[in-house]
């Protein structure tokens, strides 16, 4: 209780998944939320859920962070967490791809959680007390291995692991208190995997068996590691990638 008492957080994608965990958790945990999503009614149900605001947000359309950030100063007058988490698959392969799919899929993933990054230190260096916050930034396991069928996707997820440290890097050598990470979860059970397990249902066991535990993250588990990032138990934190896949990536799978 309390890990995140008086801070305010921004939660990008928090309509549904990862996001609405988040939500739940960081305001169980004291913190007051914003929901910020594409989706308005889902998105208002988890904000009422956790008496938080919602609002709506194109991660990728510079002038919604800037209505969002005026929203933040005027409702709060501060920002301590911003968790950059919306993202969208995109199922394409290299000969399928084309331009206007890749452009919004870097779009979403990728310039999405740079205007989050820029939007959250403007409004964290004018806190009361002094620059001070937390930037968390969803990637996957597939910045660390591709997912042949989804190019755009494994591109934007590698590129926000640099971007990530950049920023982290960026902000400790500028003398701010601002902290970013990035979050890197395995085979997650929410609705972003609803499309390929439609088209091809057999996959639930493919998603099943990439963990040596022998089963997909549940949204809560992801929600957790993003609140330890969130809160100042992470006050050394920095520039790190945080893997939350039932380790998937530890070893090498069948042998
Ligand atoms: N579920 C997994 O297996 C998994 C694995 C690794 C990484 N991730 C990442 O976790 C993050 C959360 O995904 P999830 O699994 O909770 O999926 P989800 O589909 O349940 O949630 C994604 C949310 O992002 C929102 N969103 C999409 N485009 C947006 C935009 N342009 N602006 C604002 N919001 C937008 C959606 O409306 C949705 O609410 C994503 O970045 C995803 O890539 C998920």
């Amino acid at each position: 209780m309390d890990r995140l008492k008086d801070k305010v957080a921004l939660i990008t994608g928090g309509a549904s998944g990862i996001g609405a965990a988040a939500a739940r958790l960081f305001a169980a945990e004291g913190a007051r939320v914003i929901v910020a999503d594409v989706q308005a009614d889902l998105g208002r149900e988890v904000a009422a859920d956790v008496d938080g605001l919602f609002v709506q947000l194109d991660v990728a359309h510079e002038p919604d962070w800037t209505r969002a950030a005026g929203v933040v100063e005027e409702r709060h007058g501060r920002l301590d967490v911003v968790f950059n988490n919306a993202g969208v698959v995109c199922g394409r392969s290299i000969e399928d791809m084309d331009l206007a799919t890749w452009d919004r899929v870097i779009g979403i993933n990728l310039t999405g959680v740079m205007l989050g990054c820029r939007t959250g230190i403007r409004l964290m260096k004018a806190n009361p007390g002094g620059p001070g916050g937390s930037l968390i930034n969803t990637a996957s396991t597939a910045a660390y291995a591709a997912i042949p069928g989804d190019p755009a996707y494994s591109a934007t997820k590698s590129a926000v692991r640099l971007l990530t440290k950049a920023v982290a890097v960026h902000c400790a050598r500028s003398g701010y208190a601002i902290r970013c990470n990035s979050l890197h979860p395995g085979a997650t059970d929410t609705p972003i995997l609803s499309p390929a397990l439609q088209a091809a249902p057999q996959l639930i066991g493919a998603f099943n068996a990439m963990s040596p535990m022998g089963r997909m993250g549940r949204p809560e588990e992801i929600a957790a590691v993003a609140l330890f990032l969130a809160s100042d138990e992470a006050s050394y934190v920095t520039g790190a990638e945080y893997l939350a896949d039932g380790g998937m990536l530890a070893g090498h799978p069948g042998i």
